[in-house]
């Protein structure tokens, strides 16, 4: 069974106070969603413990936007996976084209950190996603299956329940520019279809996969009318809660 999911990337925005308020209003508009759609917020690590606390009790899921590629030691200014569980986190985001772009995040690291928050229990929402360059040059396709086989080839059809892909075109990122319908959905085929060559038709069925890049809730029902896009990774429209609902409803 393939599940539906749309997931808020706060990235490096809001203090504590309002991040927790934000999670509140999300927790309670929430309440009136099918059962079918999960929702998840990625507020930042220092805002985690807080936000799990006003999750509680709700169906609101947990991430985290990175997690460190050791299990612990001396590694200054890094987060460890069982330090998320710890607080209740249930999901990490990995991979995002910021942390590629600015943090010099390669495949080999992601491979590294999806083995840990695997191990630890935390699930991993992978992004892929090519930049404007390697679009003009007609190399989407060739990016985003580079992408995805360079980190999930290393893993098991049953690692795959717990991970979850998010297609994010760097160009559509805060850009305001959103891929077409038809442009996610012939990506999010092709990812379904690398998925389906190491790991058989039902793992690749029951693979969710996000769209990311200026998804709003004017635009949210067009993207996730397509078969193969089971839900949004948000990222300025996560930042309201009513954007961020008004996307959670429109399946
Ligand atoms: P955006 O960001 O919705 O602000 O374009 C999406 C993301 O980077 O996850």
């Amino acid at each position: 069974m393939r599940k539906y999911i749309v997931a808020g990337n706060w990235k490096m925005n809001t203090t504590v106070p309002e991040g927790v308020e934000l999670a509140k209003a999300v927790v309670e508009k929430a309440k009136s969603l099918p059962a079918n759609v999960e929702l998840v917020v990625a507020p930042p690590f220092t805002h985690l413990a807080p936000v799990a606390e006003a999750l509680k009790g709700s169906k609101v899921a947990l991430s985290a936007q990175n997690c460190a590629d050791h299990e612990k030691g001396a590694y200054t200014g890094e987060v460890a996976v069982n330090m998320l569980t710890s607080i209740g986190c249930q999901y990490t985001i990995l991979g995002h084209s910021e942390r590629r772009q600015y943090y010099g995040e390669t495949d080999e690291k992601l491979v590294v950190k999806t083995q840990l928050a695997l191990a630890a229990g935390l699930k991993v929402i992978l992004c892929v996603g090519e930049n404007l360059e390697e679009r003009e040059a007609n190399k989407h396709f060739e990016v985003v299956t580079e992408q995805t086989k360079a980190v999930l080839y290393n893993f098991t059809a049953l690692d795959m329940k717990n991970i979850v892909i998010a297609y994010e075109p760097v160009w559509a990122i805060g850009t305001g520019k959103t891929a077409t319908a038809a442009q996610a959905q012939e990506i999010h085929a092709c990812i379904r279809n690398v998925i389906e060559a190491k790991f058989g038709a039902q793992v690749a069925q029951d693979m969710t996969i996000l769209y990311g890049g200026s998804c709003k809730p004017s635009n949210a029902k067009e993207l996730f009318a397509e078969k193969d896009i089971d839900g949004g990774l948000i990222g300025g429209a996560a930042l309201k809660a009513d954007d961020f609902i008004g996307i959670a409803t429109s399946f």
